[in-house]
């Protein structure tokens, strides 16, 4: 449960490797073209892709350089030490639920007033019986499901979780084919007890994504969550699979729109904050 101030010590959703093979992607670039602008030998770049790093300094500069990566955050990666923020500020009780997904992990997040038993949940991981293994034992109650978008990693526990739960409303995103989910589109507010939840349309991972901003309004000194799905991680972001251009548009539109004290809750790796990753995500310059 987060509450109080805490520094999440879990693993990042992305190395440095996978890092420069979402930036050469992004920069439409092959490991001989990046050879050729960096001055790095490509079997240099094909190694760090393969997580044997041998890169200096200097490489990590041109590197950061030729791909317009944030060079402070891609160093810090390189050394390990990513940096992670302090979280702290929430209104409420947020609990990230994190499920296996074949090489990963998937987070799912119940928001709840942390004196009652009763909770929103932001997507569902793939798997409800270990879901159940993370499941916080005081929430008996789930007022209403959101889902970020539909894929298995994201939503395939939400069947298992309605036959425990009952007829709880499930919202999608615009365009994506959940079985009774109601659609939300850009704006849409909905108020839940003392929450507020403001939905974000951020097509770019796929076509059919939301992102959440789940306030307090009764608190309104409190940070806002922004439930980020597959479109911001610490230290990274999510594969723009769908639509480089509006990935980027959406990216942008959430680390200038959001407070910097907005607390991330991505759909992969540990929280983070919109001034943590305005100052050191390498795709953020
Ligand atoms: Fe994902």
């Amino acid at each position: 449960m987060m509450a109080g101030v805490v520094i999440e010590q879990i693993a990042l959703e992305d190395e440095l490797g996978d890092v420069l093979e979402k930036a050469m992607r992004y920069a439409c670039l092959n490991d001989h073209e990046l050879a050729l602008r960096s001055g790095v030998s490509a079997e240099k770049i094909r190694d760090a892709i393969d997580y044997r790093y041998d890169l200096e300094p200097a490489e990590l500069h041109r590197l950061a350089e030729v791909l317009r990566l944030n060079e402070v955050g891609l160093s810090a990666l390189a050394q390990g030490h990513y940096p992670l923020p302090e979280i702290s500020g929430l209104p409420f009780c947020l609990y990230p639920l994190r499920t296996p997904h074949g090489v990963g992990v998937a987070n799912a997040y119940v928001v709840a007033d942390c004196a009652l038993s009763t909770g929103l949940l932001f997507d569902t991981g793939a798997d409800i019986s270990l879901l159940r293994r993370v499941w916080p034992k005081n929430i008996r109650r789930l007022e209403a499901v959101f889902i970020t978008h539909a894929e298995t990693e994201h939503m395939g526990a939400l069947q298992g979780i309605l036959a425990e739960f009952g007829s709880v409303p499930v919202f999608r995103p615009e365009g994506a084919t959940i079985e009774g989910a109601l659609a939300l589109g850009e704006g849409a507010r909905l108020s839940f007890g003392g929450f507020e939840v403001k939905t974000l349309r951020t097509p770019g991972h796929v076509e059919a994504h939301n992102c959440y901003v789940v306030t307090t309004p009764r608190v309104p000194a409190g940070s806002p969550l922004l439930v980020a799905g597959d479109v911001l991680f610490a230290g990274s972001v999510g594969a723009p699979y769908f639509c480089r251009h509006q990935f980027s548009e959406h990216l942008t539109r959430l680390l200038d729109q959001l407070p910097q004290g907005a607390v991330v809750a991505p759909g992969h790796g540990p929280l983070t904050t919109i001034a943590n990753e305005r100052r050191f995500n390498p795709f953020v310059v």
